[in-house]
């Protein structure tokens, strides 16, 4: 677990900050925080206090009875200053929300608080939460601030765009959830561990210059407007991966089927809910990737008609016989063949993971082959060189039949309803 440093200043999203301060207590690690002076006309002291369990300091120039110290270490028996202990033991310094006359200091270097002085003194990774208005944050001197602190290896974590403060704005500066800037501190602590192991050939940046497609979750097919099948893929392991990737230097774009789960800083989020709908949006991003990762868990049929509004009682036919099978990829070259390459760091295992065997032969009546059997894993990451795509064929898809029917894991793949849900006197709710 790490020890962060907060910065608050002065904002109307000072109060999230207190958001992140339980978070990450939640999540083990030491907090200490820093205000400006203008923080504490939004939050008081006293919060942050009791959330951190920590002494909160605002001026330079005021006693801190933990001598520098984090929740977890014991003070030094010395006083010193402040702003070069408490970076000094901080393994991250993120500031939530960062202000747009707090930014202009750090870009200018200033350092007239303790807040911009510990930035100043800071080398451990820096983390900006910018949160104001959408023409401050889209004001050009704004930008060209956030442009020279990102050049000298600030992360940003970008604000969302939606409804602001002030009485009928909405726009980008909202401040990005506490749960995201918490997810970018992890993810800068690893990279930055990482990038010390190594010099330029670290795990920091073994994947610089590379694109990856990382799907992830569990997709969803209607039944009618009300039902549909599905699965409890929560969707970690894709996230995992991709925010591995991007730790890595990899530029990242992943496709989440229902996932409820924060996006990792830095990378690019489609979100779906149909296998139809996942293919899609993996043959669109596929040409210009490099590595694809499938560790979502896609349907193997879709309905062929999904009835409009609630049906009582989906057809038997539905439920009698719906098999785990799937056909198999057939997409073109990736962005560049050559530079495609198979993973090799932990997570995921050294050794890409085996693909599921593709079965296939007629789906259920009522059922029509989903249109995303390209994917071939299930509920484990695979990976796959997108050169090494396979097709389904009715030959290939008898012999796996046959391979089925001798299998006892195949077998135990097929689901049956149970006889009660066959009852007339029950109503079914499949999902
Ligand atoms: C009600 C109110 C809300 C404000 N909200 C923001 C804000 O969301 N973002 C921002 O950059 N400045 C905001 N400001 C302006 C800052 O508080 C002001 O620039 C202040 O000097 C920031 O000081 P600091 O950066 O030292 O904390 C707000 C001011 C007021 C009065």
């Amino acid at each position: 677990m790490a020890r962060i440093l907060l910065g608050v200043s002065g904002g109307i999203a000072a109060y999230k900050a207190l958001e992140l301060v339980r978070l990450a207590t939640a999540d083990g690690h030491a907090v200490r925080v820093v205000q400006t002076p203008a923080s504490q006309r939004f939050v008081g002291r006293a919060s942050f206090v009791a959330l951190s369990g920590a002494p909160v300091l605002v001026s330079e120039f005021e006693r801190d009875p933990a001598h520098g110290a984090f929740p977890d270490q014991s003070p030094a028996a010395h006083e010193p200053f402040s702003h070069l202990e408490l970076v000094a033991n901080a393994d991250v310094y993120v500031i939530v929300p960062a202000s747009a006359n707090t930014i202009a200091k750090l870009a200018a270097g200033l350092a007239d608080n303790l807040l911009s002085s510990c930035a100043l003194a800071a080398r451990c990774p820096l983390l900006l939460a910018p949160a104001m208005n959408n023409h401050m944050y889209e004001h050009a001197a704004t930008q060209a601030n956030l442009r020279t602190l990102r050049e000298r290896g600030a992360i940003v974590v970008e604000p969302e765009v939606g409804r602001l403060a002030s009485k009928g704005e909405h726009g980008v500066g909202r401040l990005a959830e506490p749960a995201r800037v918490l997810a970018a501190c992890v993810q800068a602590l690893a990279a930055s561990a990482a990038g010390a192991e190594g010099g330029a050939h670290s795990a920091g940046s073994s994947l610089h210059g590379l694109r990856v497609l990382v799907t992830a979750g569990g997709t969803r097919e209607p039944i009618d407007s009300v039902r549909f099948i599905g699965n409890s893929s929560s969707g970690r392991m894709g996230f995992a991966l991709a925010q591995a990737a991007q730790a890595r230097g990899a530029e990242v774009t992943l496709v989440a089927a229902n996932v409820a789960l924060a996006t990792p800083a830095g990378v690019t989020r489609r979100d779906v809910v149909t296998a139809s709908e996942l293919a899609l949006a993996c043959e669109e991003e596929f040409p210009r990737c490099d590595v694809l990762l499938m560790a979502a868990a896609v349907a193997d049929f879709t309905p062929a008609a999904p009835a409009n509004g609630s049906s009582r009682r989906p057809s038997a036919s539905v439920w009698s016989s719906c098999s785990n099978r799937r056909a198999t990829c057939s997409w073109g070259s990736p962005r560049s063949a050559t530079t495609a390459r198979r993973w090799s760091a932990s997570p995921p295992s050294t050794a890409p993971m085996p693909s599921r065997s593709h079965a296939a032969s007629s789906p259920p009546s009522g059922w029509t082959r989903s249109s995303s059997t390209t994917s071939p894993a299930r509920t484990s990451a695979s990976m796959s060189t997108p050169t090494r795509s396979r097709s389904w064929s009715p030959r290939s898809a008898r012999t796996r039949a046959a391979r089925r029917t001798t299998s006892p894991r195949r077998r135990s793949n097929t689901c049956r309803v149970p006889a009660r849900r066959r009852s007339p006197k029950r109503s079914s709710t499949p999902s």
